[in-house]
């Protein structure tokens, strides 16, 4: 028993030096909407105020990129929920990829990373993109010796994280802090959403769901039928996505193998990453390779356009029939609940702007 009190004692000890942070940089208070579920944050990157300015730095500068002349912001704009408007990303070298840059929203609630999913945190997924010949093309030791070359950067990052001399990990690190405060919980939906399931709304929300449209209510109700759009065994909840891979009916066979190209497994081949539908109007073109340039094709692709593979998610209702066959009006309702997940408040906040 004592052993056991002992290894407990030890456990708290080892955490709470891990949860550390700077003495002189102060805590970031997180708002995190009380419907959503709580962040769970790495105890050894909690967020500072310090932290977090750096990251937002950070993400704007084009010096993290070979020829200077592209950020992350690049390829993640605000005005796109911090996605583009591309099909294909293109990086410095005039290259293009094969996938479709993802919007960046509330991802600090997300547990993996990239439409394969292969980056398992957040500053896992942040590490890549520098070096990436495809896209900022330049390897992590020109990128730092830019940086240093900056004296309010030396002083930013000795805030925030102490340190004497900065490196990539310090720069993953605040890029991560500032990507886990881009939470978007302001939206229409976000009042649909608490209405139906009996949360109180603050007299701003009232406000908001008092122009909620009888159309909006009638297509939230088809897109939680399983006879209607039956879109909510993978996007639903606060995040308007479950942390999951599926195959949704793209393909008969898989140019892009998705999670199957990381695992090699066969039940892996042709899934992806759900991703969220927040914002969704904002952030065509759609799908991992941005096939879908409007919401219409996307919504006429489950009525319609599904696919059979051998992986197909048995959450696709009517697969077999090419989809859930939905008539005008129906995909009408559909398109004008998918626009309440607009949330502009989100998408003009200053927070996340580039800094002055
Ligand atoms: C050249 C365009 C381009 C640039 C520059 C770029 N990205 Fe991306 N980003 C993409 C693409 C494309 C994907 C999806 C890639 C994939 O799935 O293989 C992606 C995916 C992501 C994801 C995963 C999101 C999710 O939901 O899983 C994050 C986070 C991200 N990028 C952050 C960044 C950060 C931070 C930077 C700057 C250090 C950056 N990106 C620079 C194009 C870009
Ligand atoms: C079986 C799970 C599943 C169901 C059910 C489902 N989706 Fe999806 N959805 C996905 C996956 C996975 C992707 C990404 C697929 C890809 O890119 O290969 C996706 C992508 C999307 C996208 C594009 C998002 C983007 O950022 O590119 C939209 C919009 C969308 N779905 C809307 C819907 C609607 C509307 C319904 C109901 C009619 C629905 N989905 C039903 C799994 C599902």
């Amino acid at each position: 028993m004592k052993l056991v009190w002992f290894l407990l004692f030890t456990l708290v000890l080892v955490s709470c030096k891990k949860g550390e942070i700077q003495p002189y940089a102060k805590p970031y208070e997180l708002d995190e909407p009380s419907h959503f579920p709580k962040m769970a944050i790495p105890l050894d990157n909690l967020l500072t105020e310090q932290g977090v300015e750096l990251g937002r730095r950070l993400f704007y500068d084009k010096r993290l990129s070979g020829d200077n002349s592209m950020s992350c912001a690049a390829c993640h704009s605000p005005q796109s929920s911090f996605s583009d408007g591309n099909q294909f990303s293109i990086g410095i070298d005039g290259l293009a990829g094969t996938r479709q840059s993802m919007a960046l929203v509330n991802l600090g609630y997300q547990k993996f990373f990239f439409w394969d999913g292969r980056a398992k945190s957040l500053e896992e997924q942040i590490l890549e993109p520098v070096p990436n010949p495809i896209e900022m093309h330049q390897s992590w030791k020109d990128a730092i010796n830019k940086l240093k070359t900056d004296d309010s950067y030396r002083k930013e990052f000795h805030a925030a994280f102490g340190a004497d001399d900065m490196d990539e990990y310090q720069v993953v690190k605040a890029i991560a802090q500032f990507l886990r405060t881009m939470i978007s919980g302001s939206s229409k939906y976000d009042v649909i959403y608490k209405n139906s399931n009996g949360l109180n709304l603050s007299p701003k929300e009232q406000v908001l769901f008092s122009t909620v449209t009888n159309e909006e209510k009638a297509g939230y109700d088809l897109f939680l039928s399983l006879n209607g759009g039956d879109c909510v065994h993978c996007h639903s909840g606060p995040l308007m996505q479950l942390n999951i891979f599926a195959n949704n009916g793209l393909d008969a066979t898989f140019s892009d193998k998705g999670k199957g190209g990381v695992t090699g497994k066969p039940q892996d081949m042709g899934m992806f990453k759900v991703p969220t539908l927040r914002n969704i109007a904002q952030s065509a073109p759609y799908m991992h390779d941005g096939r879908f340039q409007t919401l219409d094709e996307v919504i006429e692709h489950y009525s319609s356009g599904i696919v059979m593979s051998p992986t197909i998610s048995p959450s696709i209702e009517f697969a077999s029939q090419g989809g859930v066959q939905l008539d005008a009006f129906e995909k009408g309702l559909i398109k004008k609940f998918l626009l309440t997940l607009t949330d502009e408040e989100f998408l003009e906040n200053p927070k996340f702007a580039p800094p002055n």
